[in-house]
């Protein structure tokens, strides 16, 4: 129906940070609170769809009536992805999954010593560029967080990660993207575009959902 254009699909979200462990106690992160992809996931419940947040460690809770799997580290939630992707028909990645993990765990707490020391990272898994890569994959919304240069830079995502739509924020700006209550999307597909302007997540999340299960529909129907 109008009101609810998702309703019997199931829309798999990431969400939240990732955290790399350097030893047991310590981490690399990043600053997302997860409030914009729990929006989103939020948002597409009320538009009708059955919706699991695959999540990193956030202070949030779980929108009402939504399935939450809660991982670490990238290839946590690359795992978990994986697993679930399957039986979704929609995905939408909105986590700040970290790029690179420390290529060594090490078990015991690293001690204080030398003066200067040396981490080595390696590469993480591309989750969206994995699922994107499925032969039978869902329909894939990739987020891009840029400094600078957002449409090139989202465009490129969009051609390179093979992606059906791309939401570019602007995350050198303090009151929007990373851990703010508001937000701003321009919105990138392959044969068209929108700029949803600042507003508080969830009303943007709504928005997106909305140009989302239009193209989803259409890209059924075509
Ligand atoms: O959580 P909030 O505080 O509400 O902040 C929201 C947000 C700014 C984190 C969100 O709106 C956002 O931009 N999320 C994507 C952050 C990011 O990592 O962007 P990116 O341009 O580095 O990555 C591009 C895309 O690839 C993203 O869809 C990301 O989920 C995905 N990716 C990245 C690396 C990786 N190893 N695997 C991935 O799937």
């Amino acid at each position: 129906s109008a009101g609810r254009p998702l309703a019997g699909t199931k829309v798999l979200i990431t969400a939240g940070p990732t955290r790399e462990a350097i030893d047991p106690v310590r981490y690399l992160s990043n600053h997302s609170s997860g409030k914009m992809g729990y929006a989103l996931a939020g948002a597409a419940r009320r538009l009708g769809a059955e919706v699991t947040i695959v999540s990193g460690p956030v202070v949030l809770n779980a929108p009402a009536g939504c399935r939450r799997i809660a991982v670490q580290s990238a290839l946590d939630m690359h795992e978990a992805v994986m697993a679930e992707v399957t039986n979704a028909d929609i995905f939408i990645g909105c986590a700040a999954v970290a790029d690179y993990r420390p290529a060594q765990q090490v078990e015991q707490k690293i001690k204080k010593s030398r003066d200067e020391m040396q981490l080595t990272l390696i590469k993480n898994p591309d989750i969206l560029s994995d699922v994107a890569a499925l032969p039978n994959r869902p329909f894939v919304v990739g987020f891009a967080a840029e400094t600078q240069d957002l449409e090139h830079y989202a465009r490129d995502k969009l051609n390179r990660k093979r992606l059906d739509m791309i939401a570019a924020n602007d995350v050198s700006k303090q009151n929007i993207g990373f851990n703010s209550e508001q937000n701003a999307l321009s919105v990138f597909w392959p044969s068209g575009e929108t700029k949803l302007p600042e507003s508080d997540k969830h009303s943007l999340a709504l928005q997106l959902l909305d140009v989302i299960a239009e193209q989803y529909k259409e890209k059924q129907d075509a």
